[in-house]
Formats: C-alpha cells, structure tokens, sequence
C-alpha cells in the first residue's frame, strides 16, 4: 500500500517541498506518495482528524500552523516542545507527535554553506516568529555567546528572549526594536541572520547598513525566494560571506525525510529538485 506523505500549510502555491520529496522518493524507489494540502485554518481540526483515520505516514507544517497544530497532535519530541513550534508531523502506530526539523536544518547548512561555528560568536537575529524560535534556539545549542533578537513588533521579541531565557540563562538574550537595528553594537555582529518574510518576493528589504560589519561576518537569509534577497546581494556587495535560504529547506526536508522513512535522505537530488523548482516559480 503506497504511504501517504505531504504538507499543510495555507496558502501554499509556492511550495517547493512536493518536488523536494518527490525526488528522494522516485531516487530511492520506494512505495511514497508527498502531496500538498492547503487546508483553511477552520478546517484544521477535521483535517488532522482525518489525517488520523487514513492513516498518513506523515507531513510537513508550515505557515501559519507550526504553533497553531501542537494541540492537537497526541505526542511532541521535547526539544520541538522547548523550541515552541513543529514543523514535521510523525504517525507512530496511530499516534501523531511534533517534530521541529528547521534548527538543525538551518544550522547544517550554515556550516556547509559558509563553514561559520556559532561557538562564543555575538549574533543579531531579526525577527520573531516560527522560525526565528527555532533557528534562535540551535545557534543558542550550539553555543552562540551572545543573542540579540530585533524584531518590527518588540513584544514579540521580548517574548521569544523570555521563553528562551528559561532553557538558556545567563543573559545571553536581548531584546530590541527593528528601528535600532543600526544602532548600537549591532556591527560587532559576527553573524546577522533574517527570519522574517521581509524580502520575499516584493516585500522590501531588510534595512541594515551591512558595509559597517567587519571583514569576517557571516550574512544569512532563511528567504529562499528569491534565492538572492537584496539584503544579502547587499553584503556579497560589501564582501561579506553570505548564506541563502535553500540550504535550509533542504536540509530539514532531508531530516523530516528520515524520521518518516527511516532512510537516508538523497540530499544532493533533493538539493537540485529545490534549485530547479524555484528557477521555475520565479
Ligand atoms: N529556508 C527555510 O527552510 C525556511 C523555513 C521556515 C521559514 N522560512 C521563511 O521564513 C520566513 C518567516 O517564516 P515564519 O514561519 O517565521 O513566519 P511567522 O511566524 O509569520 O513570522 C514572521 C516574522 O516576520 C516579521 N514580519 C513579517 N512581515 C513584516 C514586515 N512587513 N516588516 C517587518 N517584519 C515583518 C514578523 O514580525 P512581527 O512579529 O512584527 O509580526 C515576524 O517576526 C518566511 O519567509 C518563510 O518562508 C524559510
């Protein structure tokens, strides 16, 4: 019986995880199937009912479910607990638990993509919502000295300093508005890294003046569409190292992958599949 995958999100014309997953699946020859389900947020309840019912294997969360879901799922892995947010549903003998696969994607793709360690370095992360938890959260776990969250709506900021505060104390976390990102110390930023939609197709820029950060930071964008966001053509612009947002995407797919199948994700296939699908929704 062929085993159902897929991912639930709304509004999802953009997604590029059905070609993603279709192409590990078709690699490794195996009796899958990855669809798409645009569910309306009032119909969220009865989806995952029946999600239940027809037995799916598993999905993949996105906007603007990934905190919205959690109580109806049976189980949540703790560290998806701690980070506040699920981005991959697993159906184990019936029962649904919460995964978060998009810290460690981020993370595994800093690394690949720019060879940037977290360990001890001062980093500025601009935004405050879904992914901003779970992307601040795996620089924190690996070591990030020092964490400043700037976000347009402060109270959001200052919400996600307080509930990381509590897994990782010492005053490592500080809050600000997205008006003082230019001001400060803000430029001894070893690593600045957007989490917001700012920069996605037709939705501005982030507006930091890059050329005042030194020689050796690392400039990151979780945006992937555009692959190239003006924020990061920016700082290459200013000879900075920079980091797009594909490798990301990848990388928790691949994870989410794994959890579902128990197999070893195809990555480069996956990799190529993405870069094609988002050269074709430009
Ligand atoms: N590469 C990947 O694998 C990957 C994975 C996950 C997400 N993403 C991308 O990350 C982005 C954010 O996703 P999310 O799930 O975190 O969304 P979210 O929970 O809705 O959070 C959106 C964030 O963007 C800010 N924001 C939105 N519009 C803004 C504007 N016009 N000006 C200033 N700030 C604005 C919000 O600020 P307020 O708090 O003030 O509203 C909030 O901080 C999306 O573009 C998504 O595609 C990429």
């Amino acid at each position: 019986m062929t085993l159902i995958l897929g991912i639930v999100g709304h509004p999802l014309d953009h997604s590029v995880s059905v070609p993603m997953h279709m192409s590990a699946i078709f690699t490794l020859g195996i009796d899958y199937v990855y669809l798409s389900f645009d569910i309306l947020p009032e119909n969220l309840s009865h989806a995952i009912g029946q999600f239940k019912r027809e037995n799916i294997k598993g999905f993949n969360v996105t906007i603007p479910y990934k905190e919205t879901i959690m109580p109806y799922l049976d189980d949540i892995d703790e560290r998806a607990s701690r980070i506040g947010a699920v981005n991959t549903i697993n159906n184990e003998s019936g029962r649904l638990k919460g995964y978060n696969t998009d810290g460690t994607g981020y993370l595994t793709s800093l690394r690949e993509q720019t060879g940037f360690d977290p360990r001890g370095k001062q980093v500025l992360l601009i935004g405050a919502g879904g992914a901003a938890h779970a992307v601040a959260y795996a620089l924190l776990e690996a070591g990030a000295g020092h964490l400043t969250i700037a976000n347009r709506t402060r109270e959001h900021a200052d919400m996600l300093c307080r509930h990381l505060g509590v897994y990782f104390p010492g005053g490592l976390l500080r809050s600000i508005g997205m008006d003082e990102i230019n001001e400060g110390d803000h430029t001894q930023s070893d690593l600045v890294v957007n989490t917001t939609s700012i920069g996605m197709k037709g939705a501005g820029d982030i507006t930091m003046d890059v050329t005042g950060l030194g020689k050796h930071a690392v400039v990151s964008d979780i945006v992937y569409n555009p692959l190239e966001t003006g924020f990061l053509k920016r700082a290459r612009a200013a000879g900075l190292a920079i980091h797009d947002g594909a490798g990301m995407l990848v990388h928790q797919g691949a994870e989410s992958f794994r959890l579902w199948t128990g197999l070893r994700p195809p990555v480069d296939v996956m990799r190529q599949a993405v870069l094609k699908a988002l050269q074709e929704h430009r």
